[in-house]
């Protein structure tokens, strides 16, 4: 039997090496703000960060980014990607954009154009689109949508071969009636591209050189033209307006949810859980309304997360409970964990198996050992917290003397009274026991009660105060 020819991870384009175009040099008018539009956040990810990892999941030979707008921060934001970044001083139009990368394009490879404002395609797609095209000059890829206001149109001639695209500007009525629309990608080969684009001429609405224009420059030279419909409008939305980018974000909002779901979750309401980043699951995690989940958070088995909690760069052992708005950032969380409600778990936390964190419970740069209670109203900072420790309520470790900070350790087994503070650096000892509203500055020992607080007195002679008035 021959051997098997292993499966491309990127696109197929008949053994031509793939480079791929992103324009994003445009002010984004429409946004009314002055972040530059591809830097706008979605999900956390400024839109052509969704687009560069797209590209980057195709393994080109290179990834060209075309910018201007807001130039200097849009390349620091991505500062140490594998990129080239191409200037385009003044928007002259997509058609001069792409042209601008071009000289760095080799004639042999294949070109693919994407654009920083459209920040939803999947990869599936733009890989048909490439088979699809794989014989064609020329593939662009469309979609047929309900409101095709704004939008190219795709104009097909009699054997419904698209002959060109007429932007809204420049659309006759009965074109304009047309709802099958230019998504503005295209892939092409590099060699037939450069000549096109040489040939654009900006006599249209706009005064522009529109990269559009080469589909009636193809069929003028009788190249092969392939079309692909892209089979869900949703991945193709462009962002133009905060309308749009809010659409944009509950499309992806359902995407992320439908994926959670398809793995075994159980989300009480789908349309009300924001994923912002890597999510590993175990078997039968629940989450509940207004979960933000951030950066890479991995949940186990039975996990579940209560309402209005957010949670990032976090991992949480398996059957790990965290209740209603909690938030929790940068630790690690064992087993069979109790956490919440109203809690806070600040970076470098690690909290290990049975631990108990109640409401109004602050824990920073700390862990806290096996079955621990810390159950209301504490602050522990900077602290070493031994296995079966209970905390008692409006406890505070004062890590902090106005310049440093200080460490605080606590034994295995101690209790700490209500009201303590423990004033770092400090180490109660194992077993150790203190007294309710205690300042304890000194180490305190293991096994023993310790006590730092005035003595109760009464004053058997003393008598309340009569108003002045009814003296006279
Ligand atoms: C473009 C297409 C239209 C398509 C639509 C899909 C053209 C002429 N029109 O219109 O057919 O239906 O996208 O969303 O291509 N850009 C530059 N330099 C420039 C001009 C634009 O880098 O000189 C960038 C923009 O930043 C943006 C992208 O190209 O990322 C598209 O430009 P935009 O002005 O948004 O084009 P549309 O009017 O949306
Ligand atoms: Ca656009």
């Amino acid at each position: 039997m021959p051997p098997k020819k292993p499966k491309a991870a990127g696109i197929e384009h008949q053994d031509a090496p793939l480079s791929i175009i992103i324009l994003a040099a445009g002010q984004g008018k429409r946004m009314l703000s002055d972040l530059p539009k591809v830097l706008q956040l979605l999900a956390g990810t400024p839109l052509l960060g969704h687009v560069l990892d797209l590209a980057a999941s195709l393994e080109p030979a290179s990834i060209h980014v075309v910018y201007g707008h807001g130039g200097e921060r849009v390349r620091q934001a991505f500062e140490g990607r594998p990129l080239k970044w191409v200037p385009q001083s003044q928007q002259l139009g997509t058609g001069h954009a792409v042209a601008q990368a071009m000289p760095e394009v080799p004639d042999s490879h294949r070109v693919l154009v994407l654009y920083g404002d459209v920040p939803l395609l999947r990869r599936e797609t733009l890989q048909e689109l490439a088979r699809t095209s794989a014989g064609s000059g020329l593939g662009v890829l469309t979609a047929t949508v309900a409101n095709p206001t704004g939008y190219g149109r795709i104009v097909r001639g009699k054997h419904g071969k698209p002959k060109r695209i007429v932007e809204e500007a420049d659309a006759n009525p009965k074109e304009r009636k047309i709802r099958e629309i230019n998504t503005g990608v295209v892939v092409a080969d590099a060699r037939r591209l450069k000549r096109w684009l040489k040939a654009l001429k900006p006599r249209n609405a706009q005064g522009e050189y529109l990269l559009t224009d080469i589909l009636a420059l193809a069929v003028q030279e009788r190249c092969g033209i392939a079309s692909f419909e892209a089979p869900d409008v949703a991945e193709v939305q462009g962002v133009n307006d905060r309308m749009q980018l809010a659409e944009v974000e509950s499309e992806y909002r359902r995407r992320r949810a439908r994926a959670l779901m398809a793995q075994g979750v159980t989300l009480v309401d789908p349309a009300r859980v924001d994923i912002r980043g890597t999510v590993t699951v175990g078997r039968d995690v629940q989450l509940d309304v207004n979960v933000v989940l951030e950066g890479h958070v991995l949940l186990g088995d039975r996990v579940r997360i209560g309402p209005n909690c957010v949670l990032s760069n976090v991992a949480l052992g398996a059957d790990t409970q965290v209740f209603a708005s909690s938030v929790l950032q940068d630790a690690q969380v064992g087993k069979n964990c109790r956490i919440g409600p109203f809690a806070r778990v600040r970076p470098k936390s690690n909290l290990s198996d049975d631990v108990h964190l109640g409401n109004f419970v602050e824990i920073k740069a700390s862990r806290v050992g096996v079955g621990s209670k810390i159950n209301h109203l504490t602050y522990v900072g900077d602290t070493e917290v031994g296995n079966g420790v209970n905390v008692g309520a409006g406890t505070v470790t004062c890590n902090y003397d106005g310049v440093n900070k200080w460490t605080t350790r606590i034994g295995d087994g101690a209790f700490i009274g209500s009201g303590s503070m423990l004033v770092a650096p400090v180490t109660i000892g194992s077993g150790a026991t203190i007294g309710a509203g205690s300042t304890i500055v000194s180490d305190a020992p293991p096994d023993k009660l310790t006590l730092a607080r005035g003595r109760q007195q009464t004053i058997d002679t003393w008598q309340r105060p009569t108003k002045a008035s009814d003296k006279s």
